[in-house]
């Protein structure tokens, strides 16, 4: 008998989609509990945009939540997203940081990696990949799903053979713009299912509002498990809702086994967080709105909204269609690659300069530069040589795995961040955020200063000294 399994999102995507990444640890140990009888296969719950945000907004140590939920769910995997030779970060890390991140993350806590890289260059990805391998852990590859004449099934099936070939223990669409409909969802895969030996694992947003329709087709296809969160933080830029899916495939051969009053319960106390997250402001109304844009445009909804306001700024409202035009003609003019952090930036800059410009790549950014000399990885699609030269001129372009030229750094960090690292993770905080980083450990260290006095005072009321 079929069973389709489910990871919640609750803890990590649903709030980093809906809520700026907010969610506080306090806030999910009262439900760690109930959340370890679900019997989910996963509960994604830290990278992404987690790792920054408890260090940059909530004055939480990343590693500290890590060890408390792997205390409180010891019968669940912990799922976290990681952005390749990236890390949690926005630049290329050496071999050694990734090798390290991914030994202590797996010791803290985290079982199930699901890897991807912003142009689907697997060289990106190997590093991880073979990390996990070497310490533990589930290695799930990903690819980041997109639309253009470069993206078709077929080139998607290839990278998971390839992903398959490096060792990948399951494959994960990641549909993070929500732009895969149902019926292809279907197509695609059940190719994934005829070309690849692994579970099949569907990501993606509701967004435009295909979400449970693509799970739905793609679960008729062979799907293995899908991503949804409690519908008191699902829906909108965030995930699906999880207790429909239940109740719809209750029975079928695809019945998920998860008891819906439990569910239902644990999403009753989340539907509280939700409410404290909008009164402090982070939630917002419009998120949970459909936004069909991308359906229309094929730019995921919120590129749309940086476009807006970057014209607004510029004062140039007026062009906003004339941008629009202009960001699949920029794509295109780069090799297709998918409009994901940080290729959507770099995209989206260029088309809005090129229409203000009045001439197209009369003004071109550093990262437009950096993308077509390979800086990223290799980009999906051709370039056309004389548009290469006009805007690199006669630079070199990287033809090896980026990070191929960058020198171990472990040490580099170990020594710049020595006045206040206690152990490894505390390194690789610094090396992910470094100013973020020093701010944290500047309060940590005060608080513990504190700590200290309060101890020493205690002590002279114990034995007063004359
Ligand atoms: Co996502």
């Amino acid at each position: 008998m079929a069973k389709i399994h489910i990871t919640d999102t609750i803890l990590r995507d649903a709030h980093q989609s809906l809520a700026a990444t907010r969610m506080r640890i306090e806030d999910m140990l009262p439900m760690a509990e109930k959340l370890d009888k679900v019997g989910y296969w996963s509960l994604e719950a830290w990278g992404g945009a987690t790792f920054d945000s408890c260090l940059r907004f909530l004055n939480e140590d990343p590693w500290v939540r890590l060890r408390k939920l792997k205390e409180a769910l010891p019968n669940t995997k912990i799922q976290m997203l990681l952005r390749g030779q990236n890390l949690l970060g926005y630049k290329h890390y050496a071999d050694d940081v990734v090798d390290l991140f991914i030994k202590k993350a797996h010791e803290n806590g985290v079982e199930v990696f699901r890897i991807f890289d912003a142009l689907n260059d697997l060289r990106n990805i190997e590093q991880s990949v073979k990390s996990v391998k070497k310490h533990g852990g589930i290695v799930e590859a990903c690819f980041s799903y997109t639309t253009s004449p470069i993206h078709t099934n077929e080139y998607f099936v290839n990278m998971a053979i390839e992903m398959e070939k490096m060792g990948a223990d399951t494959i994960c669409i990641k549909d993070m713009a929500n732009l895969l409909l149902p019926y292809t969802a279907y197509e695609l895969v059940r190719q994934l299912k005829q070309a690849v030996n692994l579970p099949i694992h569907v990501h993606t947003h509701n967004t435009s509002g295909t979400g449970e329709m693509i799970y739905l087709k793609a679960i008729e296809a062979g799907a293995d498990i899908v991503d949804t969160a409690l519908s008191s933080m699902a829906n909108g830029t965030s995930q699906p809702a999880t207790e429909p899916l239940v109740a719809t495939l209750a029975g079928t051969e695809y019945d998920t086994g998860l008891d819906l009053g439990l569910i239902t319960e644990i999403s009753e106390y989340f539907k509280k967080v939700a409410a404290e997250l909008k009164d402090e402001g982070f939630l917002k109304d419009k998120a949970k709105e459909l936004d069909i844009r991308a359906l229309q445009y094929q730019v995921p909804g919120g590129m749309l909204s940086n476009l807006m306001s970057q014209l607004e700024q510029q004062k140039a409202s007026d062009k906003y269609y004339e941008v629009l035009e202009e960001v699949p003609r920029v794509r295109a003019d780069f090799g297709y690659p998918p409009l994901v952090t940080p290729s959507s930036q770099i995209v989206g800059t260029q088309a809005v300069l090129n229409v203000l410009a009045g001439e197209r790549y009369k003004i071109v950014t550093n990262e437009s530069k950096g993308m077509l000399k390979g800086e990223y990885g290799k980009l999906p699609g051709d370039v056309d040589p004389e548009l290469r030269k006009k805007i690199i001129g006669d630079a070199p372009v990287i033809e090896h795995r980026p990070a191929d030229t960058i020198a171990p750094e472990l040490d580099k960090y170990r020594e710049e961040a020595k006045e206040y690292a206690k152990c490894d993770e505390d390194v690789l905080s610094w090396a992910l955020f470094p100013q973020v980083a020093e701010k944290f450990f500047k309060a940590r260290k005060a608080e513990e200063l504190k700590l200290d006095e309060n101890i020493l005072d205690r002590e002279k009321n114990i034995h007063p000294v004359v």
